[in-house]
């Protein structure tokens, strides 16, 4: 058991003996003083703490964006983190020199985060371009865009800042100045960490982690953190016990089979669109809309499913696709379609001596469509009011099977049972469409609270249905409003 948490800081190897609940944020201000990571909302949303993680990644080292206010000291055990005092050497940045040239830099609050958040982007794209990492084709404005959904200027405006990162990206990205590959294995990840009442485990494999969640049934399980550390950052929790998964080797495995597609539970969002994109757009288009970059790079499948919220994006997209969970504990392995996880608001299937294991998704089928939409107030950044997935699968011009979910609109994500039998063996026409869309509007009671009233949410879910059979008949194009 170790009393320090051991990680690099800005490339100099640290040693540091703190509460591992304590958050990087609090730590960054108090203890090295390093006050350009800034605190703004305190819970993930608007970026001005923005810090890099650094993580070896093959021959290369994989830095991404995180929130330092809702990410906890014992998350940071073994990796590097790169602050953005810690971007300039002898020089500027080059994406500081962008903004500072462009005349981008704003105010002193949000201008940190967001030099860290291109610095990001900048860093993976070097790191494509010298072959050393995937890329999906060049950087483009929606990568930009994309890397600075999450931090929220309410002043001035992008333009300038956009234009300062084409700058860099035009050059080819860049590399982040610090550890290289091999000096990772001087800060190896430890079991456990325990410094002043708070113990941290890090456990390497499923077995071990299904011991300890035997042995520790009220210990936090904790994924990447972003749902559990809104509440250690906003309500100043405290975390005497977690078993973190980020490390276990089984929860971190993407496993591609003839017809699934496998992601383990500790899998991020980030990691999940990357294999996603090329099987269902769709749905990788959802995911760009989750949180943030930030927000992505943390948080995991397994725990989207596991805050069992009745507004998470994930669970309705995988019920239509008919998403298999499997649940782990030492006594065995058990296998549920995931609509049968979820048993009432914030009530799952899950025991105490359980962890979700992974999530199995079919690939698609010939004749298969599937369209998830989200429905929120803002396009990124934002808790969806509706959220709903349709998946049907033709032969012959008729529905054989049909799978409809939605989010926002019952205490638990729910499947639309009727909805579905209304289109199924049909020619998926309009009269079909209508009849669904009716089906849907008798199902639901959805609440009425701040995101939306009940009548909306109704109105919009029975629309949907119709929005779904128009992009199918080729009538839309995806549009940024969906
Ligand atoms: C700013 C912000 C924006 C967000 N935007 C979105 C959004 O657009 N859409 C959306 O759906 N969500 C959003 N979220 C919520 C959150 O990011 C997701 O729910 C995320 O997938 C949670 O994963 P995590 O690994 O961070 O979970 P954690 O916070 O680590 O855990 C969440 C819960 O799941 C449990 N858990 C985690 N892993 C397991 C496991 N393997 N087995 C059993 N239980 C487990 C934990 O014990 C905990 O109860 C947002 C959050 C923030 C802070
Ligand atoms: S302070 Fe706003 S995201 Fe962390
Ligand atoms: S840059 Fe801070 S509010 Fe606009």
């Amino acid at each position: 058991m170790s009393q320090t948490i051991r990680f690099f800081l800005n490339g100099q190897a640290q040693d540091v003996s703190v509460r591992p609940d304590m958050t990087v944020l609090d730590w960054l201000r108090n203890a090295p003083r390093l006050t350009g990571t800034k605190e703004g909302c305190a819970e993930g949303d608007c970026g001005a703490c923005s810090v890099l993680i650094g993580d070896p990644a093959g021959e290369a080292v994989h830095y991404h964006a995180a929130n330092s206010c809702i990410l906890a000291m014992g998350q940071i055990d073994g990796r590097a983190l790169v602050t953005v005092e810690g971007l300039k050497g002898e020089q500027l940045h080059p994406v500081q020199e962008a903004m500072a040239e462009n005349g981008s830099s704003q105010c002193g609050f949000c201008t940190p985060g967001i030099v860290i958040s291109l610095a990001g982007l900048a860093a993976q794209r070097g790191a494509a371009r010298a072959g050393l990492a995937a890329a999906n084709g060049e950087a483009n404005d929606n990568d930009i865009h994309d890397a600075l959904a999450g931090n929220l200027c309410r002043c001035t405006g992008y333009r300038p800042i956009v234009e300062a990162a084409r700058k860099v990206l035009a050059a080819g990205g860049t590399t982040i100045a610090g550890p290289q590959v091999a000096a990772f294995e001087r800060i190896e990840p430890h079991a456990t960490i325990s410094a002043s009442g708070s113990t941290f485990h890090q456990p390497d494999q499923l077995g071990l982690l299904l011991q300890l969640r035997k042995e520790r049934p009220d210990a936090i399980l904790l994924g990447g953190g972003t749902d559990l550390g809104v509440a250690l950052a906003d309500y100043h929790s405290d975390w005497d016990e977690v078993i973190s998964l980020a490390h276990v080797r089984e929860l971190r495995a993407i496993r591609e089979t003839e017809n699934h597609l496998s992601f383990g539970a500790a899998v991020t969002w980030e990691e999940v669109l990357d294999r996603i994109a090329g099987f269902y757009p769709s749905f990788a288009t959802l995911i760009r809309r989750f949180g943030s970059t930030q927000i992505r790079s943390m948080g995991t499948i397994g725990g989207n499913i596991g805050t069992a919220s009745p507004i998470g994006d994930g669970p309705p997209a995988l019920i239509a696709l008919g998403a298999e969970v499997e649940l782990a504990s030492l006594s065995g392995h058990r296998f549920l379609p995931l609509e049968d996880f979820f048993l009432d608001y914030r009530k799952t299937e899950l025991r105490d001596d359980e962890v979700i294991a992974s999530v199995s998704i079919p690939k698609p089928k010939e004749g298969q469509e599937f369209r998830v939409y989200k429905i929120s107030k803002r396009y990124d950044q934002d808790i969806s009011t509706v959220c709903a997935a349709f998946s049907i699968i033709r032969e012959e011009d008729q529905v054989r099977s049909a799978r409809i979910a939605f989010g926002g609109m019952a205490a638990t994500p729910q499947r639309a049972g009727q909805a579905e039998q209304a289109l199924i063996g049909t020619s998926f026409d309009l009269k079909a469409i209508k009849a669904c869309s009716a089906a849907i509007s008798a199902q639901f009671k959805p609440l009425t609270d701040w995101r939306g009233s009940a009548d909306y949410r109704l109105e919009v879910a029975a629309n949907l249905a119709e929005r779904f059979w128009r992009d199918v008949a080729g009538e839309l194009v995806e549009v940024m409003a969906l």
